[in-house]
């Protein structure tokens, strides 16, 4: 492989921990500046998300053989290099010496020797025997965290997430699947297109959505002209929830309080025409909103708005069903994206509980009597889900349902929505 994907590998990795980068906005962007052939962005791409995934087992490795402080740029080749000789099909020469060659391109030949050698005692061994070995004096969620190369404040989280079903059991299966890629799924929106017009396997959870066999959904008709998108079913299941709901009688004024970038917005307009109701996609960010006007391009029913949801200008009681999809941490979408679960900090959970419970409340505020709020998040995490179900009290609305997907049952995001009706 060439020098020209190891090189847009390091610096996707130097860019995330230096500017906050994503890596699914800047690597794609980077490969095409680079002119990578389909072999050396497969490359680049596998090198990448497989590095940031794996960085906390790798640290670990790299912390037991070396103990001491490193730079943090000699930190990120050893990284890669401990993917390529650990988890891709690279011969051991060819990782270190192509290590050595990025270490003296980026920093100069003083730590070439030190990556050098480090990486050679990397290849002595295969990852399980390093994730036994770096784990043998480890217990409880830290041992977890290196297995699986989660931060530990997240396994904990995790573990508690499980444990409000019953399912603390399925914590390793949890973590490992948050370390598998997920493959692309397309969502059909409804009356617009057809699950048998998009290319792939029909998916197994919700009536709209095709799994994706490879290939670029930008190049699917459908997907192009906004009657189809990308889009995990676990979102699809969330619409789906809030719509089956039967409401008495059934009006036809909907809300979508929290909606960019618009995919559940786009899916709810579209069921909303089906079913003579009408649509308000809000969202407060300027920049969010117009991406949710671009996501319903096929839908020109839906009216878009640009609101923060706790004061927008709506009158109380005066939706029938809503949707408040919340600002979350997202610890249920980390197979998505490889280097979210390292920007989070337990201090997210603190901060956005208080907006979840005022987005949820004006929620219950604006829908009437007899309506349905759905409140969703793509956390499992208790603190942004049951428990700011339990700050809504219980004169004012009634449980009536809880649902929740998870990577390691069912294949989507983790995600959770709760079904609220306003006494
Ligand atoms: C989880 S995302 C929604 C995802 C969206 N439903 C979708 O499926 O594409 C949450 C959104 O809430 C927005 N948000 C944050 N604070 C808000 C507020 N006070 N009022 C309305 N929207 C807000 C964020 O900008 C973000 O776009």
């Amino acid at each position: 492989m060439s020098d020209a994907a190891r090189g847009v590998a390091y610096t996707v990795l130097a860019a995330v921990r230096e500017d906050d980068a994503y890596v699914n906005l800047l690597l794609p962007r980077l490969m095409g500046e680079q002119n990578l052939d389909t072999r050396d962005a497969a490359f680049a791409t596998e090198l990448t998300h497989g590095t940031i995934r794996w960085q906390g087992t790798y640290d670990a490795i790299v912390g037991h053989l070396a103990q001491r402080d490193l730079d943090p740029a000699v930190r990120d080749v050893l990284r890669l290099g401990c993917h390529q000789l650990l988890a891709m099909r690279v011969p051991d020469h060819a990782a270190v010496s192509t290590s050595v060659a990025l270490v003296k391109r980026v920093m100069g030949h003083k730590p070439a020797g030190f990556v050098n050698a480090i990486l050679r005692r990397v290849a002595e061994r295969d990852l399980t025997a390093w994730i036994d070995l770096v784990t043998a004096e480890l217990t409880g969620d830290e041992a977890l965290a290196v297995r699986y190369s989660h931060p530990a404040w997240v396994v904990g989280e995790l573990r508690r997430s499980l444990l409000a079903v019953d399912a603390s059991h399925e914590l390793e299966e949890l973590l490992a699947a948050d370390n598998v890629a997920p493959k692309v799924t397309l969502v059909a929106r409804p009356r617009l297109a057809t699950v048998a017009e998009l290319p792939g396997t029909p998916g197994l959870l919700s009536p709209w959505a095709v799994v994706l066999d490879g290939g670029d959904p930008g190049a699917v008709a459908a997907v192009r002209e906004g009657r189809a998108a990308v889009q995990d079913e676990g979102s699809q299941l969330v619409v789906k929830a809030l719509v089956d709901l039967p409401l008495e009688p059934p009006r036809d004024r909907w809300l979508d309080l929290c909606a960019g970038p618009g995919g559940k917005a786009a899916l709810l307009g579209a069921l909303a025409v089906e079913r003579g109701a009408r649509l308000v996609a809000n969202e407060v960010q300027p920049h969010r909103a117009e991406l949710v006007r671009q996501a319903m391009r096929a839908l020109p029913e839906v009216e878009v708005t640009c609101h923060d949801g706790r004061e927008g200008p709506w009158e109380p009681e005066s939706f029938d069903r809503i949707l408040i999809d919340a600002p979350c941490t997202g610890l249920g979408a980390l197979r998505r994206r490889p280097e979210a679960r390292w920007r989070r900090t337990p201090q997210d959970l603190a901060s956005l509980a208080p907006l979840q419970q005022a987005l949820l409340r004006r929620g219950v505020e604006l829908v009437r009597p007899g309506g349905v709020v759905a409140y969703a998040t793509c956390s499992p995490s208790p603190a942004e889900t049951l428990e700011v179900i339990e700050s809504v009290g219980r004169g004012v609305a009634v449980l009536e349902r809880v649902e929740r997907w998870w990577p390691h049952r069912d294949g989507t995001d983790a995600m959770f929505v709760a079904l609220l009706r306003k006494r």
